[in-house]
């Protein structure tokens, strides 16, 4: 299984941002957490972030043409404003897990809005880092089904 794992704006400054919402793992020991899981489940991973909407929607529709059996996003931000990132992951149909390392939900009002989830079979939203590898075995226990 393949597996592509964006990370939105300002998610490169993990460990540095807001640490009381976000934590204290930095970017790179986010994606060495996520190889060595990927390592332990046999899954191939894909890692990209960017601080771009439309690399953001060049990536997800990449995914599509690289056979990706599926996508976690952290959109960052972008989860609360972007109908282009919505209709990129309709378009794709790939299966798509929204992750979140806050709890948005108890954080300001316009963070409670997500254009995105609409589109995707889960959103995790609140576990720090560990929310990427439960989004990760989510998608396996899922076998990468098509999502229509
Ligand atoms: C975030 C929550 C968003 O509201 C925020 O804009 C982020 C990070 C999170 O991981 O909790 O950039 O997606």
């Amino acid at each position: 299984m393949k597996l592509y794992i964006l990370n939105g704006p300002n998610l490169n400054l993990l460990g540095i941002r807001e640490p009381e919402h976000y934590g204290r793992t930095t970017y790179e020991d986010l994606l060495a957490l996520i190889r060595e899981h990927a390592k332990k489940r046999g899954v191939e991973v894909v890692l990209r972030q960017s601080n771009h909407e439309g690399d953001l929607v060049d990536w997800i529709q990449e995914a599509y043409f690289e056979k990706a059996d599926g996508i976690v996003i952290n959109p960052g931000a972008y989860t609360h404003t972007s109908i282009a990132l919505l209709d990129a992951i309709k378009s794709v149909s790939l299966p798509t897990v929204e992750v979140h390392i806050s709890r948005v939900e108890e954080r300001e009002e316009f963070r409670r809005i997500s254009y995105l989830r609409a589109a995707c079979v889960a959103t995790v939203s609140g576990r720090g880092v560990q929310g990427y590898l439960d989004a990760m075995d989510l998608l396996l226990e899922r076998g990468g089904k098509e999502c229509k």
